[in-house]
């Protein structure tokens, strides 16, 4: 296979936000317990916190984390989580079909994440709960003092607000599965009015609506649109979610699940801008894309836990081991994300420890990469600047899924200060080699830097807890300079990152 692309730094898409690589920390399973937090771990710092997460989690260049859900939020009570330890409650999680301990809340999370210097995004409840409690923890959250909950927050031991700026209006409203869902028209106006009120505490908070859980709900489309038309100047952000995974052995289409993001992106920001036609307005709307990986939700229905009785505290769930093929896959989403970077201006990866994450860990034993974290971590740190509109010119194949679509994907960064270019690439043919032809007369004198692919003669190799460093990012040598046409070679189903400059 032969692809050509072309890249300019003058043809700019817009800049690549710094919180396109969020992430997403979910009170289920092992994210929280037995995740970051492991009060026995030999590593716990005095707040339990694991210090061998926290450097992986900073390694992996997350800028802000979605917290604490997910489905789990919409039967969550924020004030359980703060407070003396021995006196918070044990909740049923409906959710997840598990015991909350409420061990960890907001004020120790918020302290989690200075540590690891990354922001926080926060998701209230709209679904058993409403404004009132929304605004609650808004003022305990971000008051600075003088009220009856910031001077709660200072006396549990926080003396400077947490200050966050973007909040969720709750979680996946439009999913049948989800607490207190109903239709799009319920929904929008509590989220009118939910965010109307928070606005009156301050105004300058970003927040972000509920869109559809994926481009396959049933409603979606309509779903943004009733929501949109209600809530259209209140809010800053719609949000999209979506997990891919293989279908009947069709690695083929499951290459190509960027095509489906791309898509999904493109449908929600022309449904946001019908909306924006209808108002005559000339705000536009963003897309928080927060929640999205590769996720084996078919085997979820097994580990699922049932019954009365069976209440377990920070199950085992959602634990996917990554491939070379879901990290090049997971490297495609990265590549998408960036390349509409002028409306997605947040996103989370979901999520980051334990459950459907980029780490893992062990009680009382290690903590390692899974093959998708070097994407990230890669894409995080090269990423710079911004967006490019390439031109690319690749051989197509037929997917069952998403029809005719590239083998090669592209896309690429430049960063006018540092004048770094950073290019990503995927190969998604399973037999073959792509040669890659890149024109980069236009970026001047330049030098070919670094090249990290991401590949293995198995597709299926994986990093376990056995075999923690199998599958790694290594240099690729093939990269070549000649008469301003950078010519570098691809492996089968590889994701490669390069930078020149
Ligand atoms: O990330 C796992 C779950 O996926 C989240 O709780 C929910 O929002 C989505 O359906």
């Amino acid at each position: 296979t032969r692809a050509h692309l072309t890249i300019d730094p003058y043809f700019t898409v817009g800049t690549v936000n710094r919180r396109l690589f969020g992430s997403f920390v979910e009170h289920l399973g092992r994210c929280v317990y037995d995740g970051i937090y492991e009060p026995g771990h030999p590593t716990a710092d005095d707040h339990g916190y694991r210090e061998d997460v926290i450097a992986l989690v900073r390694e992996l260049g997350v800028t802000a984390i979605r917290y604490p859900g997910g489905n789990f939020v919409s039967g969550y009570r924020w004030e359980d989580g703060i407070g003396p330890r021995e006196q918070r409650p044990r909740r049923l999680d409906l959710a997840w079909h598990s015991t909350e301990t409420n061990e960890v809340g907001l004020d120790e999370f918020a302290a989690w994440l200075r540590k690891v210097g990354s922001e926080l995004m926060y998701a209230v409840n709209l679904g058993t709960r409403g404004i009132h409690e929304a605004l609650d923890v808004l003022e305990y959250a971000n008051v600075p003092s003088g009220t009856r909950l910031s001077d709660l927050r200072i006396a549990n031991g926080t003396p400077a607000p947490h200050d966050i700026r973007m909040w969720c209006l709750g979680n996946e409203m439009d999913g049948p599965w989800q607490l207190g869902h109903g239709a799009a028209e319920e929904y929008a106006s509590l989220a009118a009015k939910t965010a109307r009120a928070m606005r009156q505490v301050d105004p300058g908070l970003e927040l972000v609506v509920c869109g559809s859980a994926s481009a396959q709900m049933a409603t979606f489309g309509s779903w943004e649109r009733t929501v949109l038309e209600a809530t259209y100047d209140e809010v800053d952000y719609i949000s999209c979610h979506a997990y891919y995974e293989p279908k009947d052995g069709d690695y083929a289409s499951f290459l190509a699940s960027a095509v489906n993001m791309d898509r999904f992106i493109e449908s929600v920001a022309a449904t946001a801008d019908h909306v924006k036609a209808e108002r005559r307005s000339s705000k536009t709307m963003y897309i928080s894309f927060d929640e999205w990986n590769v996720w084996y939700q078919s085997r979820y229905r097994a580990e699922r836990h049932t019954g009365i009785g069976d209440w377990p505290i920070a199950p085992r769930l959602l634990e996917n081991t990554y491939s070379v093929m879901d990290a090049v896959v997971f490297g495609n989403l990265l590549i998408s994300l960036i390349r509409h970077a002028d409306r997605v201006t947040s996103a989370s990866l979901a999520q980051l420890v334990n459950v459907i994450a980029p780490i893992m860990t062990e009680p009382g034993g290690p903590a390692w990469r899974q093959t998708t974290f070097f994407p990230f971590a890669l894409t995080s740190r090269l990423a710079r600047g911004e967006a490019l509109e390439v031109k690319l010119d690749s051989p197509a194949y037929t997917s069952a899924l998403h029809g005719d679509v590239t083998v090669v994907d592209a896309v690429a960064t430049h960063d006018a200060g540092s004048g770094a270019t950073a290019v990503f690439l995927v190969n998604r043919d399973e037999e073959s080699e792509a040669e890659i032809e890149i024109d980069v007369r236009m970026l001047g004198d330049i030098r070919v830097r670094d090249v990290w692919t991401v590949s293995d003669k198995d597709p299926h190799a994986a990093n376990t807890l056995e075999q923690p460093d199998r599958v790694r990012p290594a240099a690729n040598p093939t990269a070549a300079l000649s008469d301003g046409t950078v010519t570098v070679s691809l492996p089968p189903v590889s994701w490669t990152a390069l930078t020149l400059g």
